[in-house]
């Protein structure tokens, strides 16, 4: 996976990128995360908005940083508010996910927290900003996903053996 997604333009385009700490068997970003560091790429974690309003802020992270573990178990960066930014700063998103079909649909752990905060994607054609990739395993990826009016779709997901590319994520979504 790491070998796929950092030799992929949407990588290699982006110098700002949100990733995650790996919960509940989710595929590891680390070995990609520090690629990405050695490459000189700007890393974010996603923290929860201290107000409670279920969009996610990235927090610049770099090696060695302090984490503190949020509500749902999860390690985020301690941080000073100031550090905050939201998804529309970021090139590109590699997200976690429970499965994953051919259109991009994603089936994420329920909370709808990427959606939410992308959900300005959902009316974009052009200047898609950030990318958002899954990470995942083959063994994630289903026939097919029912896709509700918030989802979010994928641009595409890097597997352990190859990377998934979802052309029509804006059409299929708005057919949906
Ligand atoms: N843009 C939005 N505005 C308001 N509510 C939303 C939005 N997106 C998602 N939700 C709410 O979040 C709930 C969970 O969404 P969904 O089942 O798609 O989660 P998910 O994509 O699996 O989760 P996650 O992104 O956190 O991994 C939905 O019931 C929906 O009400
Ligand atoms: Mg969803």
């Amino acid at each position: 996976m790491t070998r796929l997604a950092i030799s992929s333009p949407a990588f290699r385009n982006s110098g700002r990128i949100g990733v995650y700490l790996p919960n509940d068997g989710e595929m590891d970003p680390r070995p990609l995360l520090r690629r990405a560091w050695s490459m000189g790429k700007r890393c974010y974690l996603p923290v929860l908005d201290p107000l409670g309003s279920n969009r996610l802020w990235f927090v610049p992270y770099r090696a060695g940083d302090a984490l503190r573990i949020n509500r749902y178990g999860i390690p985020e960066p301690t941080h000073p508010a100031r550090a905050r930014v939201r998804a529309g700063a970021l090139d590109l998103i590699l997200a976690p996910l429970v499965a994953f079909d051919r259109h991009g649909h994603r089936l994420g752990m329920g909370g709808g927290y990427y959606d939410r905060s992308l959900a300005f994607l959902r009316h974009r054609r052009h200047w898609r900003r950030p990318r958002l990739y899954g990470l995942a395993f083959e063994f994630q990826r289903v026939k097919r996903l029912r896709a509700a009016a918030w989802d979010v779709a994928l641009d595409g997901c890097f597997s352990e053996v190859r990377r998934h590319d979802f052309h029509h994520a804006l059409s299929t979504r708005e057919h949906a």
